[in-house]
């Protein structure tokens, strides 16, 4: 089938003296916001396999490792404000190659080990590439941020051509994002410059939500996905779980 006819990128070099006629900057706006929906696209592409996974577990009756999925697409301001701040160069091409995160999809799971699950779930599937991948939970950020980032690229069926779109996707616990929006909003309330106990504060915050999720994947671990009581041998911490045994098989 032959595809749509599309509207030829014009040239548009500038006259010499670096004025933009207007019509050249209706083709540059056509060409930016056509660049845009790839990365809208890829957002769509990659929230319906997270989708498609949380629905195959539960169909199968399987543990889902996923709490909730959100998903942002960067301002088109915001990117060229990153383009500018990292002097990056001003086309299209460059952008691409160099901010990865236009793109951007979280999953919140409810425990630690959920987050490798996911990781594997994503990273195996075969029109994914794993480009970049920082492990912010063994390597905890100063402030105490953590969170398993993965920079993947996945293909996007466009009419006329395929294109391969990177996305940043952030894997983090419910306690950890909890403490990462309320750092975000803390640091853009006070525009970078917080106040040191304020910091400190923050680093103490992160601690407390590290040792929840510890103290909850070592409760999870204590009771096995379908409510069944767990191998001795996984039975930690010197407290004794039998009567939150009973009161799980109870409710069953
Ligand atoms: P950017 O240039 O900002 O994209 O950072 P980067 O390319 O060095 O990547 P990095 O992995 O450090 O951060 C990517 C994203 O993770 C950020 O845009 C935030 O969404 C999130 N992030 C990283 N560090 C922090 C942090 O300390 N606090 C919070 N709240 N979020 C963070
Ligand atoms: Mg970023």
């Amino acid at each position: 089938m032959k595809s749509p006819e599309r509207s030829p990128a014009p040239d548009v070099e500038a006259d010499g003296s670096g004025a933009v006629r207007i019509d050249e900057l209706r083709v540059l706006h056509g060409q930016f916001v056509d660049f845009m929906l790839d990365y809208k696209f890829a957002i769509d592409e990659i929230t319906t396999k997270f989708n498609i996974l949380r629905e195959d577990l539960h169909n199968s009756n399987e543990y889902n490792p996923i709490e909730h999925i959100n998903s942002r697409l960067k301002s088109p301001e915001s990117v060229l404000e990153k383009v500018q701040r990292k002097k990056y160069p001003m086309n299209l091409a460059s952008i691409r190659e160099n901010v990865l995160d236009i793109a951007g999809v979280r999953v919140v799971c409810s425990f630690i080990s959920d987050i490798a699950a996911v990781r594997d779930m994503i990273a195996g599937q075969e029109d994914v590439t794993v480009l970049d991948e920082r492990d912010y939970i063994t390597h905890r950020k100063p402030n105490g941020y953590q969170s398993l980032h993965l920079i993947v690229s996945i293909p996007v069926f466009r009419v006329d051509r395929t294109v391969r779109v990177p996305v940043e996707i952030q894997i983090r616990t419910i306690a950890m994002d909890f403490w990462a929006s309320l750092e975000h909003k803390i640091y853009y309330k006070y525009r970078g410059q917080v106040p040191p106990n304020l910091l400190a504060e923050l680093t103490r915050a992160a601690e407390a939500a590290n040792q929840l999720d510890e103290k909850m994947e070592s409760l999870h671990r204590l009771v096995d996905h379908n409510g069944h009581r767990a191998p001795i041998s996984e039975r930690q911490g010197g407290l004794d779980f039998s009567a939150l045994y009973e009161n799980l098989l109870a409710e069953d």
